[in-house]
Formats: structure tokens, sequence, C-alpha cells
């Protein structure tokens, strides 16, 4: 009797994924059966000024501590649309009208996907995190430096939607409601935790979602301010933490989203 050889466990689907903020460049390898990470992330700060050439250039040096040749997906903090930036509320204004792919792509060993950094957020909460297995319409919140939203419906999402800037009391929402204003404006928890709730509020009454996926810097300390939010809409809190950018942006990539 011949034995056959036993197969050699098949290889994860994997892809990587670069996450561009407005203080550090990170990346790694995402396998994209569990969306964990394949290794250590590399992170660089971001240069400054951020400008398309000196961010690229960064995404290369990123990349280029792996020996990695498949697809790319990079995350951007403002519009992307086909590749193309059209917003930087909180970047570099030359980043206005660039093609963030063909940019990216000279630096890099492989096809480029780009896209808004809540927007991969949102995919990789509603595919491994906090929104698995939700249907129904999902907003991801972040908020950060500036706010960002995500709108998801049964898993399938809206990209661009800008509405950390929608007009809340004559102001940016954002202004008033970001994580940065907190620290701005000295405010203590219960009142920074105030206005994220009017402004939840304003959300769930234009748009009527099913969950609210809150997350950003400021939810790794999500008792300090969850509790005290006010929505009829359920509020969880993002599970990929740090590396929902890098994880959406490699999904992103290997499903041409
Ligand atoms: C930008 C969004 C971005 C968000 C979080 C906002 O200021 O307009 O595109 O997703 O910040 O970075």
């Amino acid at each position: 009797m011949t034995s056959s050889p036993i197969p050699a466990p098949a290889a994860p689907r994997t892809a990587f994924g670069v996450d561009i903020g407005g203080t550090g460049i990170k990346g790694c390898v995402v396998n994209l059966e569990d969306g964990t990470l394949i290794g250590e992330r590399v992170r660089f700060d971001t240069p400054q000024p951020a400008t398309p050439e000196a961010v690229s250039e960064t995404v290369g040096k990123v990349v280029s501590a792996f020996d990695y040749s498949g697809v790319f997906g990079v995350t951007f903090p403002g519009v992307v649309n086909h590749g193309v930036v059209h917003t930087a509320a909180n970047v570099d204004p030359s980043w206005i009208g660039t093609n963030l792919v063909e940019s990216v792509g000279s630096h890099v060993p492989g096809p480029v996907t780009a896209l808004n950094d809540a927007d991969a957020a949102g995919l990789a909460e509603v595919r491994y995190g906090a929104g698995r297995g939700q249907s129904g319409v999902v907003i991801v919140v972040t908020f950060g430096t500036g706010i960002g939203i995500a709108i998801l419906n049964d898993g399938k999402l809206v990209p661009n939607a800008e509405l950390g800037h929608i007009e809340i009391g004559g102001h940016d929402a954002e202004s008033r409601a970001a994580a940065s204003a907190k620290e701005r404006d000295g405010l203590s928890w219960t009142e920074w935790s105030a206005r994220a709730d009017r402004y939840l509020h304003t959300l769930e009454n234009l748009l009527w979602p099913d969950l609210f996926i809150v997350g950003g810097g400021i939810s790794k300390k999500p008792e300090k301010w969850v509790p005290h939010l006010t929505t009829r809409t359920p509020v969880v809190v993002a599970a990929m933490k740090n590396n929902s950018g890098i994880v959406g942006a490699a999904l992103a990539a290997a499903e041409s989203i």
C-alpha cells in the first residue's frame, strides 16, 4: 500500500494594508481569513510637510520592510474617489487633486487600491470586528483629529460619507465633537461626551441606523464616555482598535472595493 503525501496547509489569503494618518504611516500583511496581522506592523512618522511625494515615499519605506508582493490597500484621511484625493481637512492641502493610486503605485511592487480611512475602518469592523453578522445599516464613527464616518448597509459600503462635517449649532460638527476638541477646549469627559452624544443624536435622526460602532483613539477609554450616551441606537465600541485602517485597506485591495 502506498501512502499519499500529507498536503501542506493552504497559505491564507493575504493582502497588504497601509494606513496613512496625520502623525504616522503604518502597514502590515493581513490575513484575510480572520483579519489578523501577519508579523509585526511597521510604522514611520508622517513626514512634515506631508506632501504627496514625501508621504508616498514613506509608504514605500513601510512596504519595503516586508518581502511582500501581492495587492496593496492604502487609506487616506479625506475623500478618495476613483483613486483621486478630493478633500484634505486635516492634512496637507497639496493632496487635493492628487491621484493617490499613481503616487503610491510608483513606490510599491503591486497594484494599489486607495480609500478613505473611516471607510477602511468600517469595512474591517463589519467583516471581522464589532459589526460582524449585523444586518441593516451600521454607522462607524471614528473620533480622532477629525470625525470619520463609514455607512454600511448589510455589509456593503456607501463610500466617502463626509458626515463628520455636518453643521450643528452653526459649527462644523468635527470642530466641536472630534476627540481633538476635548484636548483643545480643555473639556472634562462629561462635557465632551455631551458633544459626542449631540452629534450621534443628529446622525441617528437623519439616517436611522441599526447600530453605531464608535472608534478612534478615544475609544481606548470607552468607560469614560460611552455610558453617558443617550441615543436610541445601540452603541458598541470598535473591536479592531489601532489596526482597523490597515485591515480595511487590505480587504478593499483584495476585493476591489
Ligand atoms: C475627513 C474625513 C476623514 C476623517 C477622519 C475628516 O476631517 O474629512 O475624510 O475620514 O477626518 O480622518
